[in-house]
């Protein structure tokens, strides 16, 4: 990935080359969690749910939108150093985050699946007790994780991206990877010889996503309010829905 590069000022750029045409801002992502967002074999483009949406949006309200991948752990650093001037990256809204950045309306929901081997002799939180669970750091599951009762910090993995914890399950190096439900789905759709399954442990928070801006950067926010609004109204973000989760 990209963190930690890219440390140029978003918001002079597009300041600067913005003659007669549209504002042009950057939004950070961390590219590597299908299928809300993916860098696309071969053109290298990154693509997705939360791509096309950013998009539709920024075309709603004549914004010119450019996709950086900078890593998860990039994304509010990038927010509050001003490398990004937005963030879409299936981002929960948490209250802790939001002391650090503001969040648009929420545009997906979503709750967290336990990924499991096929055949593994777990079906509940309890099963995971003692055993290695892997997440990816400073994500939502990663936070379920550690609060399944009696599990032990020490034995949760943590991984840069949610794809290298569940190649890890599939290699055994951890019994089960909590993430967010559409993404192990789609893990599991689309490496069918991997045989992962997973339960719903129905843990009682819910996964609402948004899109994050700088803690001050309120024109921006309502603006991108406004795109979404837009975007929900014309059906664009119904014909997206059906195109990435085929409902
Ligand atoms: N929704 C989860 C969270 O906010 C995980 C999101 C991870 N997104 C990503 N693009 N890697 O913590």
């Amino acid at each position: 990935t990209l963190a930690g590069c890219g440390g140029g000022q978003a918001t002079q750029e597009k300041k600067q080359g913005n003659e007669g045409g549209k504002q042009k801002i950057v939004v950070g992502t961390d590219a590597a969690y299908a299928p809300f967002e993916y860098v696309e074999e071969g053109t290298g483009k990154i693509v997705g749910f939360d791509a096309e949406l950013m998009q539709a949006i920024g075309e709603a309200v004549g914004l010119e939108v450019e996709m950086k991948n900078i890593g998860w752990d990039g994304l509010i650093p990038g927010l509050k150093s001003g490398s990004v001037d937005a963030v879409i990256s299936a981002m929960t809204i948490t209250e802790e985050r939001a002391k650090e950045v503001s969040f648009s309306d929420s545009y997906f929901k979503a709750v967290q699946y336990i990924a499991i081997r096929e055949g593994a002799p777990y079906s509940k939180p309890e099963d995971l007790v003692g055993k290695k669970i892997g997440v990816q750091l400073n994500t939502t599951g990663h936070f379920a994780a550690e609060k399944i009762p009696g599990v032990n910090k020490a034995d949760i993995r943590t991984f840069d991206t949610t794809p290298a914890a569940l190649t890890e399950l599939v290699n055994g190096g951890v019994e089960a990877v909590v993430a967010d439900s559409p993404v192990v789905l789609e893990f599991i759709k689309k490496n069918p010889n991997a045989k992962v399954t997973y339960f719903d442990p129905k843990f009682p928070q819910e996964d609402n996503y948004g899109i994050a801006v700088k803690k001050e950067n309120t024109e921006l926010l309502n603006k991108i309010n406004e795109g979404l609004k837009k975007v929900k109204e014309s059906g664009k973000y119904d014909e997206l829905y059906k195109k990435y989760f085929g409902v």
